[in-house]
């Protein structure tokens, strides 16, 4: 069969031609960036197959703002805390557009149900407030004993089978979602809605990926292909229709429980409730998918983030020590941290703030679009171009922190951006630029950051993180070892987490394993209502 992609590129070359040399030529009044060839820009030094951001190493030579040329669009990659501040936050107002993609919003989330693909404008800001109405900093606060209850039961499922370790985390991350928003839980991996989310979301992951589709945008003239020349049409239409039964069987499924047994505390039932429905007048649809763009972006996001704690666990145990000095002077070995427990646990915030700079689950934010002309540093910033905040960079800055590479809570433990001494932050500055920045900055932080205390603080009270046993000697692997690089050990994509990798969680006692167990079973009766169907 013939590959659309390859009937694409054959076009491209006769589109570039007819557009002229013009489009590909960068404005030299833009920031620098590498020379590139005419009609493609810097596009022939990209793979098809793989994400392009990860082949751009660029970033080093050409200093904090940089540009390139793919095709005709232009792309700006910003690499310090302080041109995102003042591009994304202090300017949010042109900042603020998506890449506009007819794959994406046309045929995968049409009408304007996806949150965070929507261009900028009335209806992304009306959907935008509903999102902020449930996951604002308030708010979530009311979840918190059903996040600490999600968490009981990881502690439960760590002590009973430890070597599945990355399959409770990842339950966690999904679970505590799917309760959060739908009020029904998933007490195990195995549970179906859980197989349906990834599977629906790695399908929709994958159609997304630079390459995996011909470049609609680019050549819109693709959209009129016949389908019989375009199987991507297909695929996409199934992934919709994926996430389309899946959201719109998790909101019957809430209606229902809602009409037999009441309502439980959860965002939807919340949204559903007479007087948030007048307010925020959603349909089904935009309700469905409303549920559905949360649990997509905030399950992979955190459970990445709880498993590169642990790697940082294993590595360094000098952590781990001073974690569990700190828990055990406030809980000692009578009760397991809560969220009462925060303002006494100083390092545990640190260890959350630490983990995600050091291995922000989405290392290149998601691309921002800028809607006029701009100046910035006596550089031209077209309007129209693609504006990526590269959180790597940024977080790896020499300049800004004490050696970068290096895991070091310390550094957050009195200093709130963790910076170098001497080094005077913008008021305006970020503790971490892991949920972006601006007003796309991710709606879901601190849900997210909820997760990851209760999480890092128990995990930390209740086992020991030790590195895996050699096969044939028997002893334990060298923590020297052990590898946490980002090339080797993380994956690629738009998200990156840690590949699979092995450990032995052990608990700390057996009395820290009975206050485990026992921490779920008096969660009983509060469980009890979120198994109303
Ligand atoms: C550790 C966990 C998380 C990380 C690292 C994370 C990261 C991000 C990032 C980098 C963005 C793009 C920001 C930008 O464009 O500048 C984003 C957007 C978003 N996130 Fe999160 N996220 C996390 C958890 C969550 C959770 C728990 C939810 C929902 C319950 C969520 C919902 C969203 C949504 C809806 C958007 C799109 C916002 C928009 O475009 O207006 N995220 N997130
Ligand atoms: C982002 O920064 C990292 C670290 O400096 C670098 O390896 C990567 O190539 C950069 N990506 C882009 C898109 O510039
Ligand atoms: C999207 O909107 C159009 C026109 O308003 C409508 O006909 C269509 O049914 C909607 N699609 C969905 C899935 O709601
Ligand atoms: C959060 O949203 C609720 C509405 O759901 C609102 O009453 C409250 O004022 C908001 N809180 C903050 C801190 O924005
Ligand atoms: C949800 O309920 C509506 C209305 O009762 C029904 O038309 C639809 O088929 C149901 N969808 C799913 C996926 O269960």
């Amino acid at each position: 069969m013939i590959n659309a992609a390859w009937i694409a590129l054959g076009f491209l070359a006769i589109v570039l031609l007819a557009r002229g040399l013009k489009a590909s030529q960068r404005d030299a009044k833009m920031p620098p960036g590498p020379p590139g060839l005419p009609l493609l820009g810097n596009l022939h030094e990209l793979p098809w197959s793989k994400s392009y951001l990860k082949m751009l190493e660029w970033s080093r030579k050409y200093g904090d703002i940089y540009s390139l040329k793919l095709g005709s669009t232009n792309v700006i990659v910003l690499s310090s805390a302080d041109v995102v501040t003042e591009l994304f936050d202090k300017r949010g107002a042109i900042y603020s557009n998506r890449p506009d993609s007819y794959i994406a919003n046309e045929l995968l989330c049409p009408n304007e149900t996806h949150l965070l693909l929507m261009s900028y404008g009335p209806a992304w800001r009306h959907l935008r407030k509903t999102f902020m109405s449930v996951l604002n900093i308030s708010t979530v606060q009311t979840l918190r004993t059903l996040q600490g209850i999600e968490a009981s039961q990881t502690m439960k499922d760590l002590c009973d089978t430890p070597e599945r370790f990355s399959q409770h985390i990842r339950r966690y991350a999904t679970g505590v979602i799917l309760s959060s928003v739908f009020g029904t839980r998933a007490e195990s991996f195995d549970d179906p809605n859980v197989k349906e989310i990834y599977r629906v979301q790695d399908q929709f992951s994958e159609i997304l990926e630079p390459g995996n589709t011909p470049p609609v945008d680019a050549f819109p003239w693709l959209q009129y292909l016949p389908s019989g020349l375009a199987s991507w049409k297909q695929r996409a239409a199934e992934v919709y229709k994926g996430q389309h039964d899946l959201y719109h069987g998790l909101l019957n499924g809430t209606k229902r429980r809602i009409a037999n047994a009441g309502y439980v505390n959860c965002f939807m039932d919340r949204l559903l409730s007479d007087e948030e429905k007048a307010k925020h007048n959603l349909d089904d649809e935009h309700l469905a998918f409303l549920g559905g763009v949360m649990m997509e972006a905030g399950s992979d996001s955190t459970s990445s983030t709880l498993l590169s704690f642990i790697l940082a666990m294993v590595k360094y145990p000098h952590v781990l020590k001073k974690l569990q000095a700190e828990i055990d002077a406030v809980c000692g070995d009578e009760r397991s941290p809560t969220f009462e427990d925060m303002p006494s646990l100083p390092y545990v915030q640190a260890c959350v703030l630490e983990t995600m700079r050091w291995r922000p689950a989405v290392p290149a934010a998601f691309p921002h679009v800028l809607t006029q002309d701009d100046w910035y540093r006596g550089y031209f910033l077209p309007k129209g171009s693609m504006v990526i905040a590269n959180v790597t960079a940024i977080h790896q800055n020499p300049n800004d922190y004490e050696d970068p590479s290096q895991y070091m809570p310390e550094r957050y433990y009195k200093n709130e951006h963790g910076l170098k001494p001497g080094r005077v932050a913008d008021p305006a500055r970020r503790s971490v630029y892991t949920f972006g920045a601006g007003r796309r900055v991710c709606p879901g932080m601190h849900l997210g950051e909820n997760s990851l205390r209760i999480n890092m603080a128990r995990l930390a009270w209740g086992f020991d993180f030790l590195p895996p046993l050699d096969s044939v000697t028997g002893k334990e692997a060298p923590r020297e070892q052990i590898p946490v690089d980002v090339k080797s050990a993380y994956t690629d994509g738009v998200s990156s987490g840690p590949k699979d990798y092995k450990c032995r969680i052990v608990p700390r006692s057996r009395k820290h394993v009975e206050i485990m167990r026992k921490d779920l079973e008096l969660a009983g009766p509060e469980i009890d209502q979120y198994r109303k169907q």
